[in-house]
């Protein structure tokens, strides 16, 4: 029987799927496809960290992230600074999710899991994996590709591939201040 409340009714399943999104990409798209196919409502959680250098600034990545499920009553977007686990406390989560790409991710993600973990049992970790074909992708790469002039159409939301031509411009790739660019490379 699903869990309930004082008052006898169903209690809503409230994940959170935490991160950068720097900006957002298919791969997380579809991580929070999949979380909605598990959880009532997914809660996309943008940490606000002043020692990183992000490309879009917070604002711009709640503003592109709500414009891509705009509609999408059981998206929520929020930002948060400190510890994970007290951020999903305070919103009454009870669940993490996290994507898993590859091997790779593997003993960076363990390891924050069961810090969280430590810090919280109450909060429960959940991996889920993306389609193969995103398996591969991350917000770092599109960055590069793009200032490189590659084509990332097929792996960013539309609203993202056109944020990213606003901020470095519609010049050739070869045309961007080399400042611009390792300001960029940086985040
Ligand atoms: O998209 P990212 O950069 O891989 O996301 C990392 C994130 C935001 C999930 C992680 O850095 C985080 O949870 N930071 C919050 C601080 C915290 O709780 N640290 C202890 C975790 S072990």
């Amino acid at each position: 029987m699903p869990p309930r409340n004082r008052e006898g009714h169903r209690k809503c399943s409230l994940a959170v799927f935490p991160g950068s999104f720097d900006p957002i990409t298919n791969g997380h798209l579809d991580i929070i496809g999949r979380g909605l196919s598990v959880f009532d409502q997914v809660t996309i959680a943008i940490l606000v960290n002043p020692e990183k250098h992000p490309l879009f600034t917070v604002e711009e990545r709640v503003d592109i992230i709500r414009e891509t499920f705009r509609g999408e009553g059981r998206v929520k977007v929020d930002t948060f600074s400190g510890l994970l686990v007290d951020y999903a406390e305070r919103v009454g989560a009870s669940v993490i999710v996290r994507g898993l790409r590859a091997i790779s991710d593997f003993e960076f993600e363990f390891q924050m899991a069961l810090m969280n973990r430590r810090l919280n049992p109450r909060i429960e970790t959940v991996f889920m994996m993306p389609a193969e074909s995103y398996s591969y992708l991350s917000s770092r790469l599109v960055k590069e590709v793009f200032q490189l002039g590659g084509k990332v159409g097929d792996l960013v939301p539309a609203i993202v591939e056109r944020r990213l031509r606003e901020k470095y411009g519609a010049a050739p790739p070869a045309a961007v201040p080399l400042r611009r660019r390792a300001r960029a490379r940086r985040a």
